[in-house]
């Protein structure tokens, strides 16, 4: 496995493989690494002959300094996970070598509509910084198809439409959420939850099951739902931050023509900002089923 830190000897290697005629695979990645990213590592692999792994901590998509500075870094261990897999390049490039005129003036990406709505209206910047550090590293790995996990549901929504607007050569693989034994989703902020948080946490899957199940059982009171959802959360000593239900295509509000619902959710254990999604199956009412309900209205 190669540790590369710098743009030109990442070139070089990318460009002798394309020569070559090798598939490449890329799976970005902030490090502080866990069973989720090395799914989509082996995701990765499957897709490809290839695989190059980037591990940077992206200061452009930080809203908080103190998130960013108590972002967990643990490179010693994740080159080791990432060996074990045998990945053939980790890319760990230095803030110096992604911004290095710094980032006030720097060339940004921002993706309309899927960027300021939902968690990017309580996070103001961080979809355009992720937009942003994800064209650069496409552009340095040149990958052929690119994993991103479905926890960050509307990052990849983000990802897509990137991709599909700027006509990327690249297949953007969705990997579904890795979850504990408890139902927790894996992510890289669980670490820093205290242990009486760390019971408590698995609470925000189950809301979104319960909201799930209520809404496969017909429920349509969204809004009801959203309140309900968080009155959970704060009984099991969560502070709700944002839950919503959308269209799982265009995470707009649900319309007669959705099919497929997300409900997604964000609260705060402590310090710790969690966020988790489901996806639901909206089966339209059949013409029999709706003539019926007529026929008893009358
Ligand atoms: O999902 C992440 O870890 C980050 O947002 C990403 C895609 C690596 C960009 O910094």
């Amino acid at each position: 496995m190669q540790v590369i830190a710098d743009i030109a000897p990442l070139r070089e290697q990318i460009l002798q493989w394309r020569r070559e005629g090798q598939r490449i695979a890329f799976v970005p990645t902030m490090g502080h690494l866990h069973d989720g990213h090395l799914t989509l590592v082996r995701k990765a692999r499957e897709a490809a002959d290839v695989v190059v792994v980037s591990i940077f901590v992206n200061p452009m998509q930080f809203e908080k300094a103190d998130d960013l500075a108590s972002y967990p870094r643990t490179m010693d261990e994740d080159l080791s996970k990432l060996n074990a897999e045998g990945v053939e390049i980790v890319f760990t490039p230095s803030v110096e070598v992604m911004y290095p005129n710094g980032m006030d003036q720097h060339t940004f990406v921002d993706v309309p509509g899927l960027s300021t709505i939902l968690e990017g209206s309580s996070r103001p910047g961080h979809f355009k910084g992720v937009a942003t550090v994800v064209s650069k590293l496409f552009n340095m790995v040149q990958p052929d198809v690119a994993c991103f996990g479905e926890k960050d549901f509307q990052q990849l929504a983000v990802i897509n439409k990137l991709v599909a607007d700027l006509c990327l050569p690249i297949d953007i693989m969705p990997v579904a959420t890795v979850r504990e034994m408890d139902g927790l989703a894996m992510s890289s902020r669980n670490t820093r939850l205290t242990v009486d948080e760390r019971q408590r946490a698995p609470v925000l899957s189950k809301t979104l099951r319960w909201i799930s199940s209520q809404m496969r059982g017909g429920r349509t009171d969204y809004s009801e739902l959203v309140l309900d959802g968080n009155d959970q959360l704060r009984a099991a000593g969560l502070e709700p931050d944002e839950i919503f239900i959308r269209d799982a295509l265009t995470l707009q509000p649900i319309t007669e023509q959705t099919t497929k619902a997300v409900v997604l959710a964000a609260a705060f254990l402590g310090q710790v900002r969690l966020i988790d999604n489901l996806t639901v199956d909206i089966t339209p009412p059949t013409p029999s089923s709706s003539e019926e309900e007529e026929e008893e209205e009358e």
